[in-house]
């Protein structure tokens, strides 16, 4: 019997939100390795224009909010431009506080469900009509531990993270019979700049190391195109709460 070969990454066109520090940044890099051609979004274009200047060739960048529909359609007509229809689409861009319920004001509370839910299924459908035609088409969804189990005064926060599992999760259902692999990855505490704290405030043991969770969703991405990782959590060892 042939054994399944695992899933190529090279001359794959991968389209990472959220790319210009953290886990999106992390994941950029650990994918560039693999031969990918990179398209990276984000609000800030001057630190996008930085970390193009280190990963050197093969890598685009936009500048747009992804609760933008008009800043991501000209994103996706760039990209597609310079390196030709989407193969994978990585949603990692996200953003919350912790604060209490009533503290948030409502504008904070619709950019919590704007960002972290709809702008990911307004991409997702946008996409689509590229991952349709490619050969092995995968989206990998960056949710949180909290898109699993509640936690106080992060309530928008983890509400807006279990829409998203939930968005996964159908879609992955749905979309097999495309052919797409629809990952969900759901990390508890990562060392990086996420609700404005600054990055090394939670070194491992206590924090994920944004490199180490960047190599796990290189591993969920090159699995034999029969198998699916269709959801996957990590821990660090001291967590709280955990
Ligand atoms: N850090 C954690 O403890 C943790 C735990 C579980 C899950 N997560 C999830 O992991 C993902 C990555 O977060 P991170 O920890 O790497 O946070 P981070 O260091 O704050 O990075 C967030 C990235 O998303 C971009 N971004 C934020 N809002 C955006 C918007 N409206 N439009 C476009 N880009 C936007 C940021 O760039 P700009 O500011 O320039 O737009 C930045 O590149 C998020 O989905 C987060 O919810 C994080």
């Amino acid at each position: 019997m042939e054994i399944e070969k695992e899933s190529t990454l090279k001359g794959v066109h991968v389209l990472i939100t959220g790319a210009s520090r953290g886990l999106g940044l992390s994941i950029a890099k650990r994918l560039k390795t693999e031969g990918v051609k990179l398209s990276l979004l984000a609000r800030n274009l001057g630190e996008l224009e930085e970390v193009k200047a280190g990963l050197g060739q093969g890598c685009r960048v936009f500048g747009a909010d992804i609760t933008d529909n008009t800043a991501v359609a000209k994103a996706l007509e760039y990209f597609r431009a310079e390196h030709g229809p989407v193969d994978i689409l990585i949603n990692n861009a996200g953003s919350g506080s912790y604060t209490p319920f009533g503290e948030l004001t409502t504008e904070e509370i619709d950019q919590t469900y704007s960002v972290n839910v709809t702008a990911v299924a307004r991409l997702i459908h946008a996409v689509l009509p590229d991952l349709k035609k490619s050969s092995d088409a995968r989206i990998l969804n960056v949710a949180s531990d909290l898109a699993r189990r509640p936690l106080a005064n992060m309530a928008a926060y983890s509400s807006a993270k279990h829409a998203a599992a939930g968005l996964s999760q159908s879609l992955a259902r749905e979309l097999k019979e495309d052919g797409i692999r629809v990952m969900l990855l759901n990390p508890g505490v990562i060392d990086t700049w996420f609700g404005g704290s600054p990055k090394g405030q939670v070194p491992p043991p206590y924090g994920l190391n944004a490199d180490h969770v960047a190599d796990v969703v290189c591993f969920m991405l090159t699995r034999p195109a029969y198998l699916l990782m269709d959801e996957v959590s990590l821990h660090p060892m001291k967590q709280p709460e955990f």
